[in-house]
Parts: C-alpha cells; structure tokens; sequence
C-alpha cells in the first residue's frame, strides 16, 4: 500500500489602510454611508449595532443593520439584511463593494469588525449569484480598515451552489 498525503495551506492577502483618505473615493463613500445608517440598527440586547453599506453595479447605494429580537436566534444580522435586499428588490445588479461598520454601547470599536461565518457565506453565495467578487471595506468607529476583493479570502474552500448541481 502507497498512501499518500500532503499539505495544503491557505493564504490570504488584503490591505491594511490606516487612513480613510486611502480609500478610492466611491469606497470611501460606502463606508460613510454605512456609518450614517448606523443608527437605524435595532440592538436593544446586545448593544452592538453593525451596518452594511453596498454598491450595486448600477452606482446604487444600499444600507442594512442588524435587527435584533428577544428570541435571540432570531437576529438578522446588517450584511445578510442588506444582501436581501439586494436579492429581493434589485436582482439584476450584482454588488460590487460592501463596507462594514460596527459601533458598542459599551466600549469604542478601534479595530474592523469581520462578519460572521453566515454573513461570509451569504456574501459568497452573492459572489456566485453574478458571478463577480464583492470588494469588502471594512472598519470600526476609528482606527485601521481592512480591504478585501473578495468574500472568498475569508471563506476559503466555501461551499457553493457548484457542489450541489451544474449551474
Ligand atoms: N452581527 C451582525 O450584524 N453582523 C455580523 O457579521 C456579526 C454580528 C450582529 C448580530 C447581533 O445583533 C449583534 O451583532 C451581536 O452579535
């Protein structure tokens, strides 16, 4: 018996931006816009309000917070509110860019806030929906923010609608 096996490693690679003027003016754009929106979060439990600003190809803005409920299992989080309705009202545009935001009641943000592993997964299934990746900005109330030009460099190996049937 010859049984092999190997290694694999991922590796991702995104930049590190210490200040918003770095950003491409319609980046720049989204995550103030995501910042404006901030305030329309529903977090009564947590005390964590998260925004999602995207860009839809057509130049469109679109923002979505968090939406908490006393039935925690029921909290819609701000990426996957927005992605809806993305999905429901606007299906022949593919987003282009996504800015994240987040703000605490309880402590400053200094640092970006990733989302979540559904988020990720959502935004992944975007990705594949039009077949395009989703730049993501990323950023707390000050501090570094954090670019990506895909969902996938934080959800290697996803899984997609590929693995289920030929798309
Ligand atoms: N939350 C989001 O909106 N997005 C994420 O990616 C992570 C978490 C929300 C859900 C909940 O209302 C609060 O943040 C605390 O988990």
């Amino acid at each position: 018996m010859n049984a092999k096996k190997r290694k694999e490693r991922f590796e991702t690679t995104y930049e590190v931006l210490t200040d918003i003027d770095q950003l491409l003016p319609e980046d720049r754009e989204l995550l103030q816009r995501a910042g404006n929106a901030l305030g329309l979060a529903y977090a009564p439990y947590s005390g964590f309000s998260v925004s999602a600003a995207i860009r839809l190809a057509d130049g469109q803005i679109l923002t979505g917070t968090n939406q908490e409920n006393a039935a925690y299992g029921l909290c819609i989080c701000a990426e996957q509110n927005v992605l809806s309705t993305a999905g429901s009202s606007h299906k022949d545009h593919s987003v282009v860019a996504m800015a994240i935001t987040a703000r605490s009641s309880v402590k400053k943000i200094d640092h970006p806030i990733s989302p979540c592993g559904a988020c990720r997964q959502s935004i992944s299934e975007h990705e594949d929906r039009h077949d395009r990746p989703i730049r993501l900005i990323l950023r707390g109330e000050e501090g570094e923010i954090y670019l990506f030009q895909s969902i996938k460099d934080l959800l290697p190996l996803s899984f997609s609608g590929k693995d289920l049937k030929q798309l």
